[in-house]
């Protein structure tokens, strides 16, 4: 692996599946593999999980971790070409991400969409100069449309899930990710990414449901079923993925607030006991009720705390390729 952007950077996810299994089960197995190694972790925005994660994946590993939070302690930069640059940046990109790649080994980048020009933003201006000017292997930490990191993490959870219930030895899962609501407007980066990630796998019946409007873009979407009717959606479901997002079409907007698309137990109730999934952090009682969170249902924590194994898996197909 030469980077990792998204899941056109995996060629077997059962693979890298398995061997964020085998991390989990011998934490320290490669631990010569990153010795004398750096990694740097860039935060445009902020973090726990994927920052927590990433440093203990890569200390496992033996790399030694190095996080810098440039929106809070580095210059203000600068990503248009041919800026005339008499503003508020101080340090264009091309200047810096070179930089960069001469102190670390691998170089890992947190950056959310700004949510207000698509175009710039489905064009992943930011991760992909630091792509195009740091010369080394990049990490997507969540860029503007996708969370890879993220998405791996989830199909781990489902694959464990799985193993550990008879009833998979001859049945697909069916997949159910449900828009929820949410007070702010928030980026299709994780739905976009989970889509694309079910899709690849292949392994499972997905079924999208939304409420009109909150469409995503196809280029994750297609192959899998998406309906505006979520308790359609959620019957005989094995596992529910609540996530909210913002309008792709109507870009960035919130078009519904409603509080019927919560996930509670009586829509946990129409679903084949499902369990239930979220990335967190969760707004509590507005996207997943208090009910389900703290219920046996509930995957989230086992779902945060996969985060370090699917990161020791792709930062190790990294160093075993450099
Ligand atoms: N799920 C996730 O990426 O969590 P953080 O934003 O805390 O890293």
């Amino acid at each position: 692996m030469k980077q990792f952007i998204s899941v056109k950077d995996v060629k077997d996810i059962n693979v890298l599946v398995k061997q964020a299994l085998h991390y989990k089960a011998n934490p320290f197995a490669d631990k010569a593999l990153g010795a004398n190694k750096r990694i740097g972790l860039l935060f445009l925005n902020p973090s726990l999980r994927t920052r927590l994660s990433t440093q203990v994946a890569a200390q496992q590993l033996g790399m030694e971790p190095i996080v810098f939070n440039v929106d809070k302690e580095g210059w203000a930069l600068e990503f248009i070409e041919g800026a005339i640059m008499n503003g508020t940046t101080v340090e264009h990109i091309k200047d810096a991400a070179p930089v960069l790649g001469n102190y670390f080994d691998i170089l890992c980048i947190r950056t959310f969409p700004g949510l207000v020009n698509k175009e710039e933003d489905y064009n992943e201006k930011i991760i992909n100069q630091f792509i195009k000017y740091a010369g080394i292997p990049i990490v997507s930490l969540e860029s503007a449309t996708l969370h890879p990191l993220q998405s791996l993490t989830d199909i781990i959870t489902i694959q464990e899930s799985m193993a550990a219930n008879p009833i998979f030895i001859n049945k697909k899962p069916k997949i159910v990710l449900t828009w929820a609501p949410h007070i702010k407007p928030i980026p299709q980066c994780v739905a976009n990414s989970f889509s694309e990630w079910v899709n690849a796998w292949g392994a499972a019946d997905f079924v999208i449901t939304h409420p009109k409007g909150h469409e995503l873009s196809t280029e994750f979407t297609k192959g899998a079923s998406i309906t505006n009717d979520q308790e359609a959606a959620l019957k005989e479901a094995d596992f529910v993925y609540v996530k909210n997002w913002s309008s792709y079409e109507q870009y960035g907007k919130i078009l519904c607030e409603d509080a019927q698309w919560m996930m509670n137990n009586n829509k946990l109730a129409l679903t084949n006991n499902a369990k239930v999934m979220h990335c967190l952090p969760v707004r509590r009682n507005v996207e997943l009720s208090d009910e389900i969170l703290d219920g046996p249902n509930s995957l989230v924590t086992k779902e945060a705390a996969n985060r370090v194994w699917a990161a020791q898996a792709v930062l190790s197909e990294i160093l075993k390729n450099h």
